[in-house]
């Protein structure tokens, strides 16, 4: 098969990684790719993801067989029914499906409806309503703009004063612009956070393993939130029952729910869940894969990737037994000085030759003179896999230096809470 993967991120690189060691594939390429996708692919430029008749004329020339969306944008703008509306095959949500991620009013409805299990929740318009609101809510609170805004678009405000001050920088100020047309208030909750994805292809779904994310900058879970410094799959705290409520209470309604209001989902269904005192809640929906969590899940992948993805666009997901290796993944996320804030981009990298079971997916990354340089906040998820979680953190960290550029920064605790356990 001819297959497309659109995005350019760590995400993409995992994906393109997976895809390449197909024995179904015969030729893979990225749009627009990174340097990392251009050693396994052909990296497609000179056109915008964006302008979907050009990407499906180029799936037409080079007689594309599947295209796999990486990122939420394209997706929530229609690519897949673009693409579809012209014989293309993909793996993907349709735009109506994608609301589940680019709608939080959407997600927070739709789980009502489908009494998908989540936290209490109202939503505003107008300031004044969202305001009146305040006085009724039992603090603390969460504020979440209602459209995509990059991850930055969810805020944890401390007194009822901040939260005044961040209604009115969303409805009023339009800090996020369109996506904070209207805002989501809910209760917060504690637990652990575990990022489960499932495979759908509409009807079936087959959960991948399990994930923790690391969101904050430093060590101890201290500093800024980011777009993620880490992960490790699977997360030890999710137990097998707790992965079968998932199923049951989550996923499927979710699936079925979906497919019953005319908006069948096919493609990765991502629930950001947390393990609170009073049992599994949903935090969010995305309609794509996780990133990084991809750096850590697809490796652990034992099933050909493009059997599982050929059967969710066939609709033949429950004729396939999609098996996982029993080993776990770790990913530390190398990032450039001055992120999540001011970074600085242009630096020159050297990557040494890593070991069985390493990879380094590029994430934020441009060749430049035939010079490998930095272009981005995070540049590259280190992956190890191992027997053990305890093996696969020795091996990353063991192998840290081998990826170097000026001013890098990482996380020297990825998956403590994992180690925790097992100690
Ligand atoms: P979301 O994009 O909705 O998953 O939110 C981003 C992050 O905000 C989550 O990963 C949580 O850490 C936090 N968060 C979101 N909603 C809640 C909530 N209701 N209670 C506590 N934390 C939350
Ligand atoms: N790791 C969070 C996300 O992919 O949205």
């Amino acid at each position: 098969m001819n297959v497309l993967v659109i995005g350019s991120g760590g995400r993409e690189h995992a994906i393109v990684w997976k895809v390449s060691q197909s024995s179904r594939l015969t030729k893979l390429y990225a749009l627009p790719g990174n340097p990392g996708t251009a050693e396994l692919a052909e990296n497609v430029s000179g056109i915008s993801v964006d302008d979907h008749v050009a990407v499906a004329s180029f799936c037409k020339n080079k007689r594309i067989d599947l295209v796999l969306v990486g990122p939420e944008s394209p997706l929530a703008a229609g690519m897949v029914d673009s693409l579809s509306a012209e014989g293309i095959r993909c793996f993907g949500p349709s735009q109506a499906a994608a609301q589940i991620e680019a709608s939080k009013v959407f997600a927070k409805d739709f789980m009502a409806r489908h009494n998908i299990p989540t936290a209490r929740y109202a939503k505003f318009t107008k300031l004044e309503d969202a305001v009146n609101h305040l006085r009724s809510v039992d603090y603390p609170i969460v504020i979440k703009a209602s459209g995509l805004a990059a991850g930055k678009g969810v805020i944890l405000p401390e007194t009822d004063e901040e939260a005044r001050s961040t209604l009115e920088d969303i409805l009023v100020k339009k800090v996020f612009g369109e996506a904070g047309a209207e805002v989501v208030i809910e209760e917060r909750m504690t637990g652990q956070e575990v990022s489960l994805m499932a495979f759908t292809d509409g009807t079936s779904v087959a959960p991948m393993l399990s994930a923790q994310d690391h969101k904050r900058l430093l060590d101890g879970d201290e500093g800024p939130n980011t777009g993620g410094m880490g992960a490790y799959a699977p997360a030890p705290v999710f137990t097998n029952e707790m992965l079968q409520e998932t199923t049951e209470k989550v996923l499927q309604p979710a699936v079925d729910g979906l497919q019953n209001e005319g908006r069948k989902f096919v493609g990765v269904l991502y629930a950001g869940l947390m393990l609170t005192s009073n049992g599994i809640r949903v935090l969010e929906f995305n309609c794509r894969f996780g990133d990084p969590e991809t750096q850590v899940v697809l490796p652990l992948l034992e099933t050909d990737l493009l059997d599982v993805v050929n059967a969710c666009v066939d609709g033949n997901l429950a004729n396939v037994n999609v098996q996982w290796r029993n080993s776990t993944a770790v990913c530390v996320v190398l990032a450039s000085k001055g992120y999540p804030d001011k970074v600085e981009s242009g630096k020159c990298v050297t990557i040494e030759e890593l070991p069985e079971n390493m990879v380094c997916f590029h994430a934020g990354t441009k060749m430049e003179n035939r010079n490998l340089i930095t272009s981005g906040g995070r540049v590259f998820g280190l992956t190890a896999w191992a027997e053990d979680i305890a093996s696969a953190v020795k091996k990353v960290y063991a192998n840290v230096d081998k990826v170097t550029f000026e001013g890098v920064q990482y996380r020297r605790d990825i998956a403590h809470r994992a180690l925790e356990g097992v100690k």
